[in-house]
């Protein structure tokens, strides 16, 4: 006899996601990174390491997200609308709607000239559109500037690092504070209003450039430090200000192989912090293994977005982006690194 008090299926299963939303446990009050950034990936003995809270929430909210371009998420950090940017008669950037996950790592991937590099630009104000607009936790983002875009937590790296060469590793670092109070015309007229604030910036600055394997070079030139440790030098700055969302222009061009699974570590751990990380990269293995978001960017628009390993077999993003490689199994890693640097 059919049991009348059973809900239907789809009522039933309805239930079992919102109890499974319901489950997610509600984040803990934290210390700042750059207090637990000399932990890195390994705590000290009889300490918890950082919660995976943010990054099983993430996974859990994205996978109830249809796996299509320009599609809503549950928490979006990051929206933007319509937003175009034309270079001459060449249409560099024309993305009709693009939400990014809060606490998420979102990759952005696409062939070289897809617009990925321009659209970090006009997210952050370094670069203006002929029309568009976005809006960042909640706040409209048009006509800011890249240093208020900054101070409000949207911090980007850039593909082709800018660091100051002829300024120290760690000058170069404090340049990254959002608060600078020696260098005010009237604050620096009393020392004892800034000394404090001065010496929590380089305490940060040092916690940073421990984590980053750069504390031996911090009396060095920025400019004697190889291509792959000024990506760490940018990223690590980027961090001084305590971004909410950080945008990675290819974080890992450049790095030494040896140094390319710490920056892996890196990102994982500053999403466990709660910060938001969108990283464009050519490096495929390194998007299946940390991203969970993808985003493909071809001629200036979004033309697929979903889970890593669901975008990755799309027949139509590997025809688009492996080209002659587009018969191979995605699946298998080993295929894969051969395939490094071509999507
Ligand atoms: N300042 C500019 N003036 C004219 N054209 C530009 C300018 N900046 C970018 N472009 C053009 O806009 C298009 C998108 O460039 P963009 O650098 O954003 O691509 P990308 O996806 O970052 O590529 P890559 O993977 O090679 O870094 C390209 O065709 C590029 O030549
Ligand atoms: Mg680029």
């Amino acid at each position: 006899m059919a049991d009348n008090n059973k809900p239907p299926v789809d009522a039933a299963q309805k239930q079992k996601q919102d109890q499974q939303k319901r489950a997610v446990p509600t984040a803990t009050v934290r210390e700042p990174f750059y207090d637990i950034a000399r932990w890195g990936t390994k705590p000290p003995p009889g300490e918890d390491l950082i919660s995976t809270a943010y990054g099983d929430r993430v996974a859990r909210d994205l996978a109830f997200v249809e796996n299509e371009p320009g599609v809503h998420k549950p928490d979006p950090i990051l929206v933007a609308d319509n937003v175009v940017r034309r270079f001459g008669g060449m249409t560099a950037v024309d993305v009709g709607h693009f939400e990014i996950e809060r606490h998420g790592i979102t990759a952005l991937i696409g062939p070289n000239g897809a617009g990925k590099t321009t659209f970090f630009n006009l997210m952050t104000g370094f670069d203006v559109p002929n029309s568009g607009s976005w809006r960042f936790d909640g706040r409209d983002m048009q006509h800011v500037n890249p240093e208020q875009v900054a101070r409000d937590g949207m911090v980007r790296t850039f593909q082709l690092t800018k660091v100051m060469s002829r300024l120290s590793v760690l000058d170069n670092m404090l340049l990254g504070a959002p608060d600078r109070p020696g260098e005010s015309m009237v604050r620096s007229l009393f020392p004892g209003t800034w000394r404090k604030k001065e010496q929590e910036n380089r305490q940060k600055a040092e916690a940073l450039l421990e984590r980053f394997l750069l504390i031996k070079k911090k009396d060095d030139f920025a400019g004697s430090l190889s291509g792959g440790q000024r990506k760490l030098l940018e990223m690590a700055r980027a961090l001084m200000c305590d971004p909410k969302l950080i945008m990675l222009d290819e974080p890992m061009a450049g790095v030494n192989p040896a140094l390319k699974q710490s920056l892996l570590d890196h990102i994982v751990s500053l999403r466990e912090d709660g910060t938001t990380v969108l990283f464009v990269e050519h490096d495929i293995n390194m998007v299946r293994h940390i991203a969970d978001w993808v985003t493909v960017m071809a001629e200036g628009r979004i033309v697929a977005e979903g889970q890593p390993r669901t975008v990755m077999d799309d027949p139509a993003v590997v025809d688009a982006y492996l080209g002659a490689h587009a018969d191979v199994d995605l699946g298998d890693d080993s295929v894969l690194e051969g395939l490094e640097g071509r999507v």
